[in-house]
């Protein structure tokens, strides 16, 4: 039976105005118009972490220590799209030392001119090394290296991007403000967000092996995640950390199918896992565009998820 116009305009009128649309409810885990900052780009987190951030749209930054090893993390990026049928993204190279503050304030301050002036409200900080060395014979220059990346490299490149947002304002007078307490108006950035990669050793220590100056480095950088998102909320830019357990990337599998010693290693952190296994890379994606994601954890700062199949719990 044919409706009468009445009926059309009817059943085209929602039942209720007061109702949210899906898009209000749904959170949304694209990030076109993005540019993601990843450093540590050609680890083996990074890669996966890489090929996630591309599929939802973002354009990528990727910074590590030389250049050809990025160049050949951007080949395999650009198969990855092809393959999967991917619209291609701007990929743009960095070299840079973490711990080196005034090389990573250049290269963030540069990043917009590769991007058509885009500039960086995303950032995944996969940076890092392990040393595993009896703290009774830990060298004083060793141990400052180690915390000079880990922690103090993780200060620097949030700096960095935060002075870019803020020198931003300055620019653009459309950037939305509030006023605080004081009166003073502050520039809202509710798209930045920065996950950071920490550990469980910045929360247990691991064992059998041992690596006191890395835990205490991860340690540093959960507690500093969580004073950045206290001082930094006043700007809308929210700082969470990501602390994986034992994941099997390339490398970590290499070690352990090639060695004896390894194989035993690999025993020893399986029996203390709740979930009886290692991580795979992918696992940590699900966790990583949460905290990216504006409409999924706007309300999510200063957080640690911890990721680590339960290790934690015994
Ligand atoms: N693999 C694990 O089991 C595990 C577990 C918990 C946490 N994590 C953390 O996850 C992160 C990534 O680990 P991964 O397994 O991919 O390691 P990885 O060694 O494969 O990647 C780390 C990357 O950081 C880069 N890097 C090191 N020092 C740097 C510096 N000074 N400046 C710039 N880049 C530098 C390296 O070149 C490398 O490409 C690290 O922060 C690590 O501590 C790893």
């Amino acid at each position: 039976m044919q409706k009468t116009m009445a009926q059309e305009v009817r059943s085209a009128t929602p039942l209720n105005p007061t109702i949210p649309s899906i898009t209000d409810v749904l959170p949304s885990f694209r990030l076109d118009g993005h540019v993601t900052i990843v450093t540590g780009a050609a680890g083996g987190l990074a890669h996966t972490l890489s090929q996630a951030l591309v599929s939802q749209g973002s354009e990528l930054a990727l910074m590590d220590l030389s250049l050809p090893s990025l160049e050949n993390v951007k080949t395999e990026l650009e198969l990855f799209q092809k393959q999967n049928n991917i619209p291609p993204v701007k990929i743009s190279l960095w070299a840079c030392d973490i711990s080196n503050a005034d090389e990573v304030e250049m290269v963030v301050k540069s990043i917009p001119s590769s991007h058509k002036g885009i500039v960086p409200q995303k950032l995944v900080h996969t940076a890092g090394f392990c040393q595993n060395i009896n703290a009774h014979e830990y060298d004083a220059e060793k141990a400052q290296k180690l915390v000079n990346v880990n922690l103090l490299g993780s200060l620097y490149i949030c700096q960095s991007m935060a002075r870019q947002l803020l020198a931003r304002r300055t620019r653009r007078k459309s950037i939305s403000e509030h006023i605080d307490e004081s009166g003073e108006a502050m520039p809202q950035f509710p798209e930045a967000s920065f996950v950071l990669i920490g550990s469980m050793s910045g929360l247990i220590v691991n064992t059998p092996q041992p690596q006191c100056a890395y835990n205490m480095s991860k340690a540093g950088v959960i507690h500093l995640v969580k004073s950045l998102a206290a001082e930094w909320a006043k700007f809308g830019i929210r700082v969470n950390a990501i602390s994986p357990g034992y994941i099997a990337t390339a490398l970590t599998k290499k070690v352990i199918s090639q060695s004896q010693e390894g194989a035993a290693l690999q025993k020893e952190w399986t029996n203390r896992i709740p979930l009886g296994r290692m991580a795979e890379p992918k696992e940590f994606i699900g966790s990583m565009l949460y905290l990216l994601s504006r409409s999924a954890s706007s309300y999510t700062t200063g957080e640690n998820m911890v990721v680590d199949g339960g290790y934690v719990c015994w």
